[in-house]
């Protein structure tokens, strides 16, 4: 709860090109959040445990197209400094010889990783891991999209996404940015998403923003893919039957912070996704956590509860916060 991102800083919700300067701790009532791009919290092991069984049922959730292969070393590295740069005690990446074979030594003592490689060369990973998109999908709890830009058009060419919310990464790959974003009400319309396209198309090397996403959700169910949508969609019914005991212990706002990360070598933009869930019991808990996210339920236009999958238990969950 301390590090929770709540993710409502005014009274009403509307889509917005919310995006902000990444690394700034940002304090809350119960605590803060924001100083680590990527984050390692006491879910790491259950998480990257979860993502790992997903891969293995369903190998669609990881792609790399035949031309992002530079992006995903990239992409690897970029992750490895910033886990490096956090916990600088479990994690450290050196450099071992410069040139023409640039070779490294990676040490994650979290997951009792201690490899050297040579950049570029699959052959020298280790055998479990045999690409460097996967090796890092496996040590980090953020989902990871890399962007291609081409002609002035972000295209989704590559990624590890297993804890994606009601889309499917299978089927979006290789769209463009603003294909991506085709489902979602109001973006187009509103110019959203043309005025997103272009600050990210702008983005240096090195710089890191950030945005946050949100929604609801039924139980602590991290994919929550439209793959598996026969699984997971009939929560919407029966969280309606539900106690107020087990409804305030069930349904929990879900929350994304994403970074957006031009990499260096590649020039590939970087979206990481990490996925937050914290029960109505624990939100509860924080006063004005409590009453906020109540006067946003309450407000949000029908179209956008509908697109979040919402619509039929926000009103409850309001009614609940209120209550509580
Ligand atoms: C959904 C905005 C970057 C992939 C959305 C939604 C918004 C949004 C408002 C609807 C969310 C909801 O109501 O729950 C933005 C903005 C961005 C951005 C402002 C950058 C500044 C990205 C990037 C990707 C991405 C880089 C990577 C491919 C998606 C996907 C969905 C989504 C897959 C779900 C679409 C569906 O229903 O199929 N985005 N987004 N977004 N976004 Fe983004």
């Amino acid at each position: 709860m301390a590090t929770f991102p709540f993710p409502f800083p005014q009274t009403t919700y509307r889509y917005s090109t919310n995006v902000e300067p990444g690394r700034a701790a940002v304090s809350t009532p119960a605590g803060q959040w924001g100083e680590a791009v990527v984050d390692i919290d006491s879910e790491y092991h259950h998480e990257l445990a979860e993502r790992a069984r997903i891969l293995a049922v369903d190998p669609s959730r990881y792609a790399v197209l035949p031309h992002m292969h530079v992006a995903a070393w990239d992409a690897a590295l970029d992750l490895m400094r910033e886990l490096a740069l956090t916990h600088p005690d479990q994690c450290d990446l050196t450099l071992l010889e410069r040139g023409a074979r640039p070779t490294y030594r990676w040490r994650n003592d979290l997951l009792g990783i201690d490899h050297t490689f040579v950049l570029g060369d699959t052959d020298t990973l280790p055998p479990e891991h045999p690409e460097p998109l996967g090796w890092i999908a496996a040590q980090v709890q953020e989902d990871i999209v890399l962007l291609d830009q081409r002609d002035g058009v972000l295209y989704g060419d590559a990624g590890v996404v297993t804890f994606a919310a009601d889309w499917s990464f299978g089927f979006d790959v290789g769209m463009t940015f603003l294909e991506i974003h085709g489902p979602v009400p109001r973006l187009h319309a509103e110019g959203v998403i043309t005025r997103a396209h272009e600050f990210l198309k702008r983005l240096e090397p090195g710089e890191v923003y950030r945005r946050t996403n949100w929604t609801l959700t039924v139980g602590r169910r991290l994919d929550v893919s439209t793959e598996l949508y026969p699984e997971w969609g009939p929560d919407r019914e029966w969280v309606q039957t539900l106690d107020d005991e087990d409804f305030g212990r069930l349904v929990h706002l879900r929350v994304e912070v994403q970074h957006l990360i031009r990499l260096p070598e590649s020039g590939a933009v970087m979206f990481l996704i990490r996925t937050y869930l914290l029960p109505l019991a624990d939100l509860a808990g924080v006063e004005h956590w409590r009453l906020r996210t109540a006067e946003v339920l309450r407000e949000l236009p029908d179209d956008m509860a509908e697109y979040k999958g919402i619509a039929k238990y926000r009103h409850r969950t309001a009614d609940w916060l209120l209550a509580h």
